[in-house]
C-alpha cells in the first residue's frame, strides 16, 4: 500500500538537508538525488516543498527520467489533495466548447446579417 503524505508534510522539506516534492499526486524524496540531476540541483530546490509536475512535465523529461522517478517515490497525496486528471481535462472542455460556442455565434450572425 502507498503512503499516504500530505501537502503539508511536503511543504516541511524544502531545505537542501531534505527535499520532497510532488509529481503527478505522488511524493517524491530527491534530497539524494540533488546533485545527480542532470538539470542541476537548482531547478528541483525551486520546487522544494511544492509541486513540480508542471515543470517536471514542461522539460519533457525522457522516459528514463520518468523511470528513475520510481526509485525516489516515497507515497502519495490524500485522495482530497488530489489534483484530477478530470479536472484538468473539464478546463480544456470548456475551452473547446467556448471556442465551439464563439464559431457558432458568428455563423448565427453572419446568417442573420445576410437577411
Ligand atoms: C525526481 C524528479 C526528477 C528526476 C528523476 C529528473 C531527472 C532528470 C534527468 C534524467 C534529466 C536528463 C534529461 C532526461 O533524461 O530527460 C533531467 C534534466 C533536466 N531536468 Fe529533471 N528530473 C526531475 C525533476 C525535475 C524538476 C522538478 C525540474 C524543474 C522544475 C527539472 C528540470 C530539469 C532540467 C531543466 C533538465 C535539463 C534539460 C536539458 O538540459 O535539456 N527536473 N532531469
Amino acid at each position: 500500500m502507498d503512503q499516504i503524505i500530505t501537502l503539508e508534510e511536503v511543504k516541511k522539506h524544502r531545505r537542501k538537508s531534505s527535499v520532497w516534492m510532488v509529481i503527478h499526486n505522488d511524493v517524491y524524496d530527491v534530497t539524494s538525488f540533488l546533485e545527480e540531476h542532470p538539470g542541476g540541483e537548482d531547478s528541483l530546490l525551486e520546487v522544494a516543498g511544492k509541486d513540480g509536475t508542471q515543470g517536471f512535465e514542461d522539460v519533457g523529461h525522457s522516459d528514463d527520467a520518468r523511470e528513475l522517478l520510481k526509485k525516489y517515490k516515497i507515497g502519495s497525496l490524500p485522495p482530497q489533495q488530489k489534483t484530477s486528471f478530470i479536472q484538468d481535462c473539464s478546463k480544456l472542455k470548456w475551452a473547446v466548447l467556448a471556442l465551439a460556442g464563439a464559431i457558432v455565434l458568428g455563423f448565427v450572425i453572419k446568417k442573420a446579417m445576410n437577411k
